[in-house]
């Protein structure tokens, strides 16, 4: 399949944002340290998110999912083993997130290795770490990971070398049910990791949140199953924001709540994006200027979005002027501004930091992007989509671009973003899905 796009034109309409998949799947995996059934509500049609229900189900997890109402109820009782089956490998980074849940519940998990898109060396040394921590064994293999435990998991105090997203789940995945207290320092903050231990919580576990990225938890010897609503995926929200700037159109984009979008929100207006809040969780994007170039530098919550950079970076190719992007939480995430370059995208990458220095510094990793603008983007007849969030850069690059564009490797946008060209019925995007 691929998308057709045709584009120079201003993009406006409506659309509504998925519940994000970085909160669902994560929300699927917390649903398996109850026995109790659990429902989750605005649960994203993605394909990532059908690999995740595939792998539950895989283990004996009971799943009824209601497509038409977005919901899925996930009966936990009905797992029959701790062996997650090997064809699931490589596809997403669920697979290390489910060791916890199944090693307090039968003792032992055998995982595969894990997936996702290819933008850096994505180690999961924190994950095993924590594991040993917390009492228990674990072993890389060469199909994934076995875990086991001899005894109860008891709390403890880990500190996180790196406000690691999925570690911090791990970390709370294994601490809500181990003896004692746990404490994590250094953990992520995300608004994805305070809806999971707001869920967490409604199962019964006993979550403090302190100050400085620290975490403590009573542990408990059960939970219960809940109700949750997935919130609205931010990066979604954020890529339509820079549709409607990048081609000068107006955008009322639904279903996403303005304070997950923290400092995108003072960027965009910084270079020339305005928006107005038309309830709760919908609001109106567009262009209020000339766009002006900028400097950011990714970060973690409460920074600028690592999964935010590469639709911003698209719409700086709109400003007149140099822009500076400097990449600090993957290594590897500039890839695509190489492949757009054929569309007359102009950016050079270099592997120093231009801005504070990291971790990844004198390293020789392609971690800055400097962007000139303004460019006229012209059509090409085909570009293929390498990974998941530049999916949507792709498609804003597209939209932009005087022409038309044949996007391939669609199958990675559609694990993250479902069938764009059937979501973007309310926008005036010329998009058709083609064989
Ligand atoms: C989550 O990835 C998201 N994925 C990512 O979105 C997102 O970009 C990222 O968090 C940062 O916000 C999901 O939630 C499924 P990390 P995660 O652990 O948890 C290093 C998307 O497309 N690290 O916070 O895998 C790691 O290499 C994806 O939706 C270790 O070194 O990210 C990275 O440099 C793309 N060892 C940094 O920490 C570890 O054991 C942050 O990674 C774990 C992480």
């Amino acid at each position: 399949m691929k998308y057709k796009v045709t584009g120079g034109h201003p993009v406006s309409g409506r659309i509504r944002c998925n519940g994000t998949k970085n909160f669902a799947n994560k929300a699927m995996v917390a649903a398996l340290l109850s026995d109790q059934p659990t429902t989750l509500h605005n649960v994203p049609d993605i394909g990532d998110f059908d690999i995740t229900k595939d792998m539950l189900k895989s283990i004996g997890t009971e799943i009824e999912y209601d497509k038409a109402n977005r919901s899925v109820r996930i009966i936990p009782s009905s797992i029959k083993t701790s062996n997650v089956p090997m064809p699931h490998s490589g596809s997403n980074r669920i697979p290390i997130l489910l060791i916890s849940p199944l090693l307090h519940r039968f003792g032992e998990a055998t995982v595969p290795l894990m997936g996702g898109c290819k933008i850096g060396a994505r180690k999961v040394d924190f994950h095993i770490n924590a594991i040993k921590a917390f009492g228990g064994n674990i072993e890389e293999t060469e199909e994934g990971f076995v875990a086991t435990k001899t005894s109860d998991l008891k709390g403890t105090h880990f500190e996180l070398p790196f406000p690691s997203v999925g570690a911090t789940e791990t970390c709370l995945f294994l601490s809500v049910l181990a003896k004692g207290t746990s404490v994590i320092n250094n953990a992520a903050i995300e608004p994805e990791i305070f809806e999971l231990i707001t869920m967490l919580r409604s199962m019964g576990a006993n979550i403090f949140a302190y100050p400085g990225r620290k975490i403590r938890i009573e542990g408990v010897d059960k939970l219960r199953g809940t109700n949750m609503h997935i919130l609205g995926d931010r990066i979604e929200g954020a890529s339509w924001a820079c549709l409607a700037c990048a081609t000068d159109g107006e955008i009322v984009v639904d279903g996403i709540r303005p304070d997950t979008l923290g400092n995108f929100l003072s960027h965009y207006q910084q270079i020339g994006g305005g928006y107005e809040l038309l309830g709760q969780d919908s609001i109106r994007f567009y262009r209020n200027e000339p766009l002006k170039p900028t400097m950011i530098e990714t970060d973690v919550y409460p920074g600028f979005s690592t999964d935010w950079q590469q639709p911003f970076a698209i719409t700086l190719t709109q400003a007149e002027g140099v822009s500076i992007i400097h990449e600090t939480v993957f290594e590897k995430r500039f890839g695509y501004l190489k492949t757009l370059k054929p569309l007359g995208v102009s950016a050079q990458i270099t592997s120093y930091c231009l801005g504070t220095p990291s971790r990844f510094q004198n390293k020789n990793l392609e971690i800055s992007a400097i962007i000139t603008g303004k460019s006229e983007l012209k059509a090409v007849d085909e570009i293929e989509v390498p990974d998941l969030r530049a999916g949507l850069a792709y498609v804003i690059a597209a939209a932009i671009a005087d022409g038309t564009t044949m996007l391939t490797g669609i199958h990675n946008i559609e694990r993250g973003y479902g069938n764009i060209a059937e979501r973007c019925k309310g926008l005036s995007l010329d998009i058709e899905r083609i064989a």
